[in-house]
C-alpha cells in the first residue's frame, strides 16, 4: 500500500527484516476502528512477502483500540465509511455478507504464515479486545485495560473475537467477561491467560523483542507446521490429530533431507 493509502486507512506499516509491525494510527480517537481500517489490515496481510515470519500490530499514542469508532452507530454523526444502523434496510444476508468482509483482517491473523502478536497498552475495548485477540500472542502492560463492551451496547462481539477467548479463558470465564463488560486488567489477562507476558509500559518493546527472537529462533516450515497442527487441534479426533502429525511430519522430513 502507499503511504497515502495506509494514512487513509489509519495504518502504519512498517517492515524491518522478519518482522511487520502494523500499527493503528488515529491516536486522536484512541484509534478507533472503521471498515477502511480493516479493509487495509487484510490487504497488508495478503500482500506480505514470504520472508515476514511474524506480525505485530500495537497501536499509535499509548492505547491499543478504543474499539469501533462509534460514529458508525450514531445517523447524527455520518462518517466516512458510512453508518451501521443505515445498512438495516439491506436484507439479513447482505448485513450477514458484509460482516463477513469486515471480519476478514481479523482472521488472516490466525493465517499458520506468520506468528501474529498484539502488544497492548492502554485501552482494548470492544473490536481492540477482538483484534488483540486475533492475533497469536498478546504482549501486554500491567495496567491495560481490556473490556468486551459489546453487550453492554446491545451488541455480541461479532470480530472474530469470541473463539480465541473462549479458547484462551474457557467458556465460564468468556461469559462472565462478557456477560458484564468489565474491565480485565493487563495483570489479571495474564493470569487467566489471555496475555503471554506482561509487563510494566515501558517494558513492553524489551519484551517484544525476546519474543520475536524466540519465535524466529527456529526453521520457518517447523514452526508453521506446528502452528496449523495446533490450532486444528481442538476441532480433531485423537485419531484424526495423529494422522495430522504423521502427515506433517512426512513433510519435515522431506524439506530437511532436501535442505
Ligand atoms: N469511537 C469514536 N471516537 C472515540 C472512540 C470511539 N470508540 N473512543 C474515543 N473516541 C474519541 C473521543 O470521542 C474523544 O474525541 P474528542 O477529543 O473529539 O472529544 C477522543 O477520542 C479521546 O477520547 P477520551 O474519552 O477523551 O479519551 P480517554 O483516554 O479519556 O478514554 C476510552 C479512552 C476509555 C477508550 C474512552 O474514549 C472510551 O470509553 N471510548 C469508547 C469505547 C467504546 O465504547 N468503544 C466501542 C466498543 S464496542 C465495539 O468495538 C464493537
Amino acid at each position: 500500500m502507499t503511504p497515502e493509502e495506509l494514512a487513509h486507512a489509519g495504518l502504519d506499516l512498517a517492515v524491518d527484516g522478519v518482522v511487520a509491525t502494523i500499527t493503528l494510527n488515529r491516536p486522536e480517537v484512541r484509534n478507533a476502528q472503521v471498515p477502511r481500517m480493516w479493509a487495509g489490515i487484510a490487504r497488508i496481510l495478503r500482500e506480505l512477502g514470504d520472508d515476514v515470519r511474524v506480525v505485530v500490530v500495537r497501536g499509535a499514542g499509548g492505547t491499543f483500540s478504543a474499539g469501533l469508532d462509534l460514529s458508525l452507530l450514531d445517523p447524527a454523526k455520518p462518517e466516512e465509511d458510512g453508518n451501521f444502523i443505515a445498512t438495516l434496510g439491506l436484507p439479513d444476508q447482505a448485513i450477514i455478507d458484509q460482516i463477513g468482509i469486515y471480519q476478514e483482517p481479523f482472521a488472516l491473523l490466525a493465517s499458520p504464515r506468520f506468528i501474529t502478536i498484539a502488544v497492548v497498552e492502554g485501552h482494548a475495548i470492544g473490536a481492540g479486545f477482538q483484534l488483540a485477540l486475533s492475533c497469536d500472542l498478546r504482549i501486554v502492560a500491567d495496567d491495560a485495560r481490556f473490556c468486551m463492551k459489546e453487550p453492554a451496547l446491545g451488541l455480541v462481539p461479532d470480530l472474530v473475537g469470541t473463539k480465541p477467548l473462549v479458547e484462551a479463558v474457557g467458556y465460564a470465564r468468556a461469559l462472565e467477561i462478557c456477560a458484564s463488560a468489565r474491565i480485565v486488567s493487563g495483570a489479571e489477562a495474564g493470569e487467566i491467560g489471555i496475555a503471554q507476558v506482561v509487563a510494566p509500559a515501558s517494558e513492553l518493546d524489551g519484551a517484544l523483542a525476546a519474543m520475536v527472537d524466540a519465535v524466529t529462533a527456529h526453521a520457518h516450515g517447523a514452526v508453521t507446521a506446528t502452528k496449523q497442527l495446533l490450532q486444528d487441534a481442538p476441532s480433531r479426533s485423537l485419531d484424526d490429530q495423529r494422522l495430522a502429525e504423521r502427515t506433517a511430519q512426512v513433510g519435515r522430513f522431506r524439506a530437511l533431507a532436501g535442505g
